[in-house]
């Protein structure tokens, strides 16, 4: 299908990302069916569409007429064969299991146009796998979107083996006329590129704070003050959602090994149902102020162990020929609102000094 041609699409999922998906495809003109499993998940997600759709009007950012217009063009629906039925575009976010995943694309298979295309929004899993238990591998590949998707820029679009050279040209036109810029990811690698870099980030934050060798608010403040990324590592947790960033490590240490163990911080947290900013709690409390990062309690030690890890997964990406330090920056910035590439900042840190804290 040429791009052009699109004008339904299809959003499978309404949480956190969901329906930030389904707001910006609405906000891009297309007609969009959001589907949940219960009406009150999928309701949840349409108000949460109506809430940003209100700021980004408040903030003069869209006109109130885009914006009502914008909720107009998105239906709500739990009944998947009403929501996919006559899709031009299917773009899933259900919850990041394997086995979630494929239960969906076996069932949407049964409901979708033969001509319409499958893009999931996984944030690590493989592209290949998931689209083996669809019927039309060549019409599948990678769409992944960044929280919030409505500010963030970038789209990584990822080629599964069996994916067609025509959907990933479709499926970057539809970012690009969403006003995203889309990436091509090489390779259909776990975390593709810019969680390869944010979740061992997150993980080595939390195991600094488990290890007694700083604290939650030293640590961010180093994120966001000296290291000057937009968030705190903990901030930048709870705004992904614990419970995301800990399934794609769970699946990243089964796929890449022990380097990636989740921390039992994060899975204590999880446990407890603390996922961050959408349960109202997980580092910070988001009912009594949410994150308040001091300016200056930034740690050295903790800069050097933060960039070592990020450097070290550039180099991994470098290697496995995921991508070049280029498009590693490139999305990065676009993908996380760094203010410089990861590859840039550790060479102007020195890839000496970050070696030997690797190596201890
Ligand atoms: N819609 C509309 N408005 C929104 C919003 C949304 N979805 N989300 C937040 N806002 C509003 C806030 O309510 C706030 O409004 P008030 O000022 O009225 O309180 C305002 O936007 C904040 O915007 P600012 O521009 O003032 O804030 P900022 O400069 O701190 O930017 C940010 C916010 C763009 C999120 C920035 O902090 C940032 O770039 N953070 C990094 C986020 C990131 O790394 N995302 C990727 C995560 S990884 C991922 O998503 C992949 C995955 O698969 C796990």
């Amino acid at each position: 299908m040429d791009s052009e041609e699109i004008e339904r699409i299809a959003v499978l999922g309404a949480g956190n990302m969901g329906h930030g998906i389904a707001e910006v495809a609405a906000l891009a003109g297309y007609t969009v069916t959001m589907r949940d499993i219960n009406e009150e998940f999928v309701q949840n997600g349409y108000d949460q569409i109506e809430w940003s759709l209100d700021k980004l009007a408040e903030k003069d950012q869209i006109s109130r007429g885009e914006a009502d217009s914008a909720l107009d063009r998105v239906t709500p629906v739990v009944d998947l064969s009403e929501a996919v039925g006559d899709a031009d575009v299917v773009i899933e976010a259900v919850p990041e299991k394997m086995d979630i995943k494929k239960e969906v694309y076996r069932e949407v298979a049964e409901h979708a146009p033969s001509e319409a295309i499958f893009a999931t929004n996984t944030s690590s899993l493989s592209i290949t796998e998931l689209s083996e238990v669809s019927d039309r591998p060549e019409q599948f590949c990678g769409m992944h979107f960044f929280n919030p998707p409505v500010r963030m820029q970038l789209v990584e679009v990822i080629s599964g083996a069996h994916t067609a050279d025509d959907t990933l040209d479709t499926i970057e036109a539809l970012a690009e006329s969403m006003g995203k810029t889309p990436v091509r990811v090489r390779k259909d690698s776990p975390g593709f590129i810019v969680n390869r870099i944010l979740v061992p980030l997150m993980n080595e934050a939390a195991w600094i704070v488990r290890g007694d060798d700083a604290t939650v608010a030293e640590v961010d403040s180093t994120t966001k003050f000296d290291l000057g990324l937009p968030m705190g590592s903990f901030e930048l947790a709870d705004q992904v959602g614990i419970d995301v960033g800990y399934h794609v490590l769970e699946y990243m240490h089964q796929e890449l090994g022990d380097a990636y163990r989740p921390c039992p911080l994060l899975a204590e947290k999880v446990e407890a149902e603390n996922l961050g900013k959408k349960t109202g709690k997980g580092f910070y409390d988001y009912e009594n102020g949410g994150a308040d990062i001091p300016t200056d309690a930034g740690r050295d030690d903790v800069a050097e162990r933060l960039l070592a890890v990020v450097a070290n997964e550039v180099a991994g990406l470098v290697d496995a020929d995921v991508a070049d330090p280029d498009a590693i920056d490139q999305a990065v910035k676009l993908g996380a609102g760094f203010p410089d590439g990861p590859a840039k900042m550790a060479d102007d840190h020195g890839l000496e000094s970050l070696v030997e804290t690797l190596d201890e």
